[in-house]
Parts: C-alpha cells; structure tokens; sequence
C-alpha cells in the first residue's frame, strides 16, 4: 500500500482479510446460535464500533444490539488494570443471550472485567467475540470468537485509536513508536 498517513508504520491487516474474517466469524456465529432465538450483541465503546456494525450486518441469527463504555485508569494507553463503567447497558440482560464484541485483547483486564461483571447478571448465556489478541493477556479471558492473532505492537484503525486519532482508516495499521513515546 502507498501513501500511508504520517505515523502510520505499516498495515497489519487489510481491508480485503478483514472483510474475509468477519464474514467468516458470522457466519461461525450464525451456525452455534441458530437455535437461539434472539441475540443480544453488547458492543464495548468506542473501539468496537465500526466491527461490531460490520459483523452485525453480516449476521442472519436475529438479533439486539447494545453498548457500554467503559474506561481504564490511565492516559493513552498507560494501563493499570483498573476497569470501571461510563455508561451501562440499557437493559437487563438476565435470560438473555449475550455476545460482547470487542476490539482488542491486551493485558485482559478488560475483558476479564466484563465476563465477570456481565455474567453476575444472570444471562442466558455470555460469550465474547474480539477483532484482535495481541497474545500477553496476563488475566483469565475467554475469548469465543477471535478475529486475528497481531503481534504485541500498538494497532490503529478499523474502530481503534491513538490519542483518538485513527479510528477511520480502513485498515489495521501499526503506529510509529516514535509519535507513542513522544507523547507517552
Ligand atoms: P486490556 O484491558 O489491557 O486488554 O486493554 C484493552 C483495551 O485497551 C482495548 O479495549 C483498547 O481500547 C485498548 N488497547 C489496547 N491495545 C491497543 C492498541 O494496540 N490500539 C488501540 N487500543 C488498544
Ligand atoms: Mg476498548
């Protein structure tokens, strides 16, 4: 690819793979849901956004949709593993089957975070499909549906972000790692 934006190391995944992978995961998902009469599909803000649109559209298993917010403790990727809620789901999800989209696994403390807190609700069933794992997550995660294994660099793109920045490009990218230091 030419003409990559400034910062933007190169691409990790392209357009054409990740439009190949969520059509395979739904259809994964279509298959070990087509018993369950409705989906409730829980997508973690803001860096699900624009796979969670995607992989929804893709579905044929009928389906809700929803989103909450949540927030680590820390500045621009600076984690400490503290997780809370900014903004909660509007319904209760006891009985309810349940599908978390999510955007990337890094130390799994947010998801980690999310399994325990969604699951002490009662649902009918919890389980969570993740655009990508960069592979340390040092907690206990269950990831149901994964889209792609990266290795262990800062992605942008397809819905992430740097410092808000990125969110829209088509594609999964590594960033510089000088423009992170340099504002870390
Ligand atoms: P974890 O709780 O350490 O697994 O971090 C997960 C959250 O950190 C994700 O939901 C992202 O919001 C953010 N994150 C971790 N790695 C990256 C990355 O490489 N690019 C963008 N956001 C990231
Ligand atoms: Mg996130």
């Amino acid at each position: 690819m030419t003409n990559l934006p400034k910062d933007i190391e190169r691409v990790i995944v392209d357009q054409s793979a990740i439009a190949e992978r969520v059509s395979a995961l739904a259809q994964k998902i279509d298959e070990e849901y087509a018993d369950v009469e409705s989906l409730y599909i829980v997508g973690i803000l803001k860096g699900a956004f624009i796979f969670m649109s995607d992989l929804c559209r893709k579905l044929t298993t009928p389906h809700t949709v929803d989103f909450m917010a949540l927030s680590s403790y820390g500045m621009r990727g600076a984690n400490s593993g503290a997780v809370r809620i900014i903004m909660d789901l509007r319904e209760n999800i006891a009985n309810k089957h349940v599908l978390v989209v999510e955007d990337i696994l890094d130390t799994g403390a947010t998801l980690n975070y999310l399994t325990r807190t969604l699951g002490s609700r009662r649902p009918a069933s919890l389980r969570t499909c993740v655009l990508l794992d960069k592979g340390r997550s040092e907690v206990e995660t269950q990831v149901s549906y994964l889209g792609f294994q990266i290795p262990d660099v800062w992605v942008v793109g397809y819905g992430l972000d740097f410092a808000e920045q990125y969110r829209t490009l088509p594609y999964i990218a590594e960033l510089n790692q000088a423009i992170r230091k340099k504002s870390a």
